[in-house]
C-alpha cells in the first residue's frame, strides 16, 4: 500500500483537524481508501515549523494547549516557520496549505502554493484567497509540472460543492448559481429571527468556531464574495475579480427586520449569486434578500450552507451541507487527498511521487 507525505502549513483549526484525523483514523482510513497518509513537517506563525521525515508523532502536538504549543526546541524544531524552506525542501507530496485567507492579494498563501507547484508537489488548500484570486496561474502551474491544485474546502467547507458541478453535472448547461456561502452571516440571521442582538449572536457564532479570527469578513459578505468568484470562476467559466462582485453584508438587518420577515413568510439570506448573461459574461453579487418560503436556500438554516445550481436539463439542483466547522473542513482535505490519489494512481504516466515512495523506502 503506497503513502503520502504531508506538509501542514498553518497549524490552526483546520489542519490540527485533518491531524486528529490522520492520527485518530489513519489506520482505518488507510485500509478504505488503499494509501496511506503521514504527516513529516508542519510549520505555523506562532509555533515555528517542525520536520520529522520518518513521520511526526502527531500525538503530543494535539495535546498540548494550540496557544502553548511551540516546536522551538523539540528535535527537528524551529520557533521560524520557514514556509519557503520546508515547502521546497523538505520531500513531501502534498502542500496542505490552511493559513489565514487574505482577501485583498491572498498572500502568503499563493506564494505557498506556488513554491510548492513549483516544486512538483501537490496542494490541498481550504485557503479561499490563492482559489478566488490566482486560480488560472496556479492551474496553469500545476498543470506544467504534471501534480494537482485541489481546493474542495474553499467553498462550504468539506460538503463537495465543487467535485458535484465538476464531475456529476456533465451534458448540463449550468446557467447560474446562487448560494447561501457562510455559516456565521446564517447561523446570526436565525438568532436575530429569534430576537437576539447582533453582537451577541457575533459572539455565539465565534464560539462555536464558525467565524473567521476577524468576523468582519463573514458578516459584511467578503467572504461570500470570494466564494462567488471561485463558483462563477470554476463552474461559470468566469475570470471575476473582487471589484466585479457587488458586496453588501448583513450588518445593516436588526431583529426587528428578521422578525417582520418571518411574520411575512419571508426569511432573511445572505445570497451570494453569479448568473450568465445572454452575452455570455457573468454578473456576480452578494447581498441580503428576502426569500420567500418556497425558495431552496430559505429553508438553510443555522451553520448550514447550499448552493442551488441553475441547469438547462434538471431545472435547479440544490446541494447543502456543512459551511464550515474544523473537522467538515479538514474533512475537505481528506477528500482532496483521495481526489490527488484517483488521478494520479490511475495515471501510469505522472510523476507520481506515491510510486517513487514505494520504490525507495518500502
Ligand atoms: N467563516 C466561514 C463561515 C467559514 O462562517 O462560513 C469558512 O469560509
Amino acid at each position: 500500500m503506497g503513502r503520502y507525505d504531508l506538509a501542514l502549513i498553518g497549524f490552526g483549526g483546520v489542519n490540527r483537524a485533518l491531524a486528529e484525523l490522520i492520527s485518530q483514523r489513519g489506520d482505518r482510513l488507510a485500509e478504505e481508501l488503499g494509501f496511506g497518509l503521514r504527516v513529516v513537517a508542519i510549520t505555523d506563525l506562532r509555533a515555528g515549523s517542525l520536520v520529522d521525515t520518518d513521520g511526526i508523532d502527531l500525538a503530543p502536538l494535539l495535546a498540548a494547549e494550540p496557544r502553548e504549543l511551540s516546536f522551538a526546541g523539540l528535535v527537528g524544531g524551529s520557533a521560524d516557520p520557514r514556509n519557503e524552506w520546508v515547502i521546497r525542501e523538505v520531500p513531501t507530496d502534498i502542500v496542505v496549505e490552511a493559513t489565514f485567507t487574505n482577501p485583498v492579494d491572498g498572500e502568503p498563501a499563493v506564494s505557498h502554493v506556488r513554491w510548492a507547484l513549483e516544486s512538483g508537489k501537490h496542494v490541498c488548500t481550504t485557503n479561499k484567497g490563492p482559489v478566488a484570486l490566482a486560480s488560472r496561474p496556479l492551474k496553469r502551474l500545476a498543470a506544467e509540472r504534471g501534480v494537482s491544485f485541489e481546493f474542495e474546502g474553499s467553498v462550504l467547507s468539506g460538503t463537495p460543492i465543487l467535485r458535484t458541478a465538476e464531475r456529476l453535472f456533465g451534458g448540463l448547461e449550468i446557467t447560474g448559481v446562487q448560494g447561501v456561502m457562510n455559516g456565521t452571516s446564517n447561523y446570526v440571521l436565525g438568532r436575530l429571527e429569534e430576537g437576539v442582538d447582533l453582537p451577541v449572536a457575533i459572539a455565539e457564532a465565534q464560539e462555536l468556531g464558525y467565524a473567521e479570527a476577524d468576523p468582519t469578513a463573514d458578516i459584511e459578505g467578503h467572504d461570500v464574495q470570494l466564494k462567488v468568484m471561485i463558483l462563477a470562476n470554476e463552474v461559470l467559466g468566469a475570470d471575476l475579480r473582487r471589484e466585479d462582485v457587488f458586496c453588501e453584508g448583513i450588518s445593516s438587518i436588526t431583529p426587528q427586520d428578521a422578525q417582520d420577515a418571518v411574520r411575512k413568510g419571508l426569511r432573511w439570506k445572505l445570497v451570494g449569486s453569479a448568473t450568465r448573461r445572454k452575452d455570455g459574461t457573468v454578473e456576480a453579487r452578494v447581498a441580503p434578500l428576502a426569500l420567500p418560503g418556497h425558495h431552496p436556500l430559505a429553508g438553510i438554516s443555522g451553520p448550514v450552507n447550499a448552493v442551488a445550481f441553475h441547469t438547462d436539463l434538471l431545472g435547479t439542483v440544490t446541494v447543502s451541507g456543512p459551511g464550515a466547522g474544523r473537522i467538515e473542513t479538514a474533512y475537505a482535505l481528506l477528500s482532496d487527498t483521495i481526489a490527488i490519489h484517483q488521478r494520479h494512481d490511475a495515471d501510469d504516466t505522472a510523476p507520481t511521487r506515491l510510486v517513487l515512495q514505494e520504490t525507495h523506502r518500502d
